[in-house]
């Protein structure tokens, strides 16, 4: 069974925990707001969709919440444009449209007390009507630019849950954790309030039908089958998205005739509900979105690919644990993969990273979150007019000594520990100045120049 430890966040969206790595794969803080503050709003979405086409490679796709994040800043920031071009009510909103047909013929309680899932209330997420709100100086009339999300993680299992896990929940109960882990438990007993934020259901669908038609055999994945039936993991996923699932399997498999019963059920939530879905899709314009799942180590997908991307998110494990995604002859192939006015956006600010991505050839500046009021990441680009916060004297010296000395992986085929054990012999043998050396005197130089 694949390892898979679930937590609540702070900010109501689940996140993970790896034994292996004795690492969390998002911010206790809140791995949804993590995604959001380090690769959305760093990304000028808004700039992006003036183009044709916008290209994204997600590289360390987890359980999807950059991509995610992605498509859902779109569809809330643009899509209700188009919403009211197809002449809806702008006050309606999907789900009412197809479970009042089935509340009338109170096949919602029997698909209630089958699956769990009051579906007669709030099948699909309320999409409000924000078409005031929408980016109409710089959108207009446009139809949204095509879409291509190339999503990659050597975890299958992850990738596949992805679509079900839950964001946005209220209350949040992190009793009968089946792991230990300081960082969380800090967070446990913190207060801080996180506003909470969501990813619509409507993004979940578009990923579990795209993983599907790409994957059909994800329908008879036994570690994700049993993951979704197992009562331990209920709170942390989303049964609506469950209930689509099953009814796929369902109409894959021949049938018995207790099953039948069951089947029928599902057809008709799906002839209703997953309806919904599709022409919800339809009525955004996200129906056209192009999302494909690579699941194999990173540098040999890419090293297959021959796109050039708009935006990459590099969200691997930190440096010291993953460095052969953090290598100078990663950066050298992710410049191969770039835009001219393309982005690479990162969470870590290490020097190791940050003289690699220089050597490679690129700009690099601070990722500046707004709500913390401090830089919180990386972003690496070809066209040095991207830059908005460039780094400083002190962080540009930093690159300079024993820090930032990089990781290297010729050929890109390099485990982890090689890679790690090859730098540690780089920093030893280099005559480079200390880290430590250097913050002393970058410290004494800042202090005779406040005497003075
Ligand atoms: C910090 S987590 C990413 C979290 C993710 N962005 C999300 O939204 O859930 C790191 C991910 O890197 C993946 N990974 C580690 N080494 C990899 C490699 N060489 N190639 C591809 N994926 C890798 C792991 O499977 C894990 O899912």
């Amino acid at each position: 069974m694949t390892d898979f430890h679930p937590y609540f966040t702070h900010d109501g969206s689940v996140g993970l925990y790896s034994p292996q790595f004795n690492d969390i794969y998002h911010s206790a803080t809140g791995a949804l707001t993590e995604a959001y503050e380090k690769f959305i709003y760093p990304s000028d979405i808004e700039n992006l969709m003036t183009k044709e086409s916008i290209k994204v490679l997600d590289i360390c796709y987890g359980i999807g919440y950059n991509s995610k994040s992605f498509l859902n800043y779109i569809l809330e920031n643009f899509c209700q444009k188009n919403f009211s071009k197809y002449s809806f009510s702008t006050n309606s909103h999907i789900a009412s449209i197809d479970t009042d047909k089935i509340n009338k013929g109170n096949i919602a309680n029997y698909i209630g007390k089958v699956y769990g899932d009051n579906i007669s209330t709030n099948s699909v997420d309320k999409i409000s009507s924000k078409s005031n709100q929408c980016n109409v100086s710089i959108y207009g009339d446009k139809v949204l630019p095509k879409i291509y999300i190339k999503a990659v993680d050597f975890d299958k299992f992850l990738s596949q849950l992805s679509p079900f896990i839950k964001t946005g929940v209220k209350k949040i109960d992190n009793s009968h954790l089946d792991f230990e882990y300081s960082i969380i438990n800090k967070f446990l007993n913190s207060d801080t309030k996180i506003k909470y934020k969501k990813i619509n259901n409507l993004i979940n669908y578009l990923i579990l039908s795209k993983i599907i038609e790409k994957s059909p055999e994800i329908l008879e994945n036994q570690d994700l089958i049993s993951v979704l039936d197992n009562q331990k993991y209920n709170r942390f996923l989303d049964d609506k998205i469950i209930s689509l699932f099953e009814y796929y399997r369902f109409k894959m498999s021949k049938n018995t005739s207790k099953l039948h019963f069951r089947s029928f059920l599902h057809n008709i939530y799906y002839k209703y509900v997953s309806k919904g879905y599709k022409s919800g899709l339809k009525r955004y314009n996200l129906q056209d979105v192009e999302f494909e799942l690579k699941n194999d180590d990173a540098r040999n997908v890419i090293i297959n690919d021959n796109n050039l991307y708009d935006l990459i998110f590099l969200d691997a494990f930190t440096p010291s644990k993953c460095p052969c995604l953090w290598s100078y002859d990663f950066f050298k192939l992710l410049f191969e993969h770039l835009e001219t006015d393309g982005k690479i956006l990162t969470y870590t600010t290490s020097a190791a990273v940050r003289g690699a991505m220089v050597e490679a050839g690129f700009f690099i500046g601070n990722i500046y979150n707004e709500r913390e009021k401090k830089f919180t990441g990386t972003i690496a680009t070809k066209n040095k007019s991207l830059i908005k916060y460039p780094l400083s004297e002190f962080d540009l010296g930093l690159l300079k000594t024993k820090a930032g000395i990089f990781y290297r992986d010729e050929n890109l085929t390099a485990l982890n520990e090689a890679i790690l054990a090859r730098r540690n012999e780089d920093v030893k043998n280099s005559t480079r100045m200390s880290t430590s050396k250097y913050r002393k005197q970058a410290i004494g130089e800042f202090n005779s120049s406040v005497i003075n």
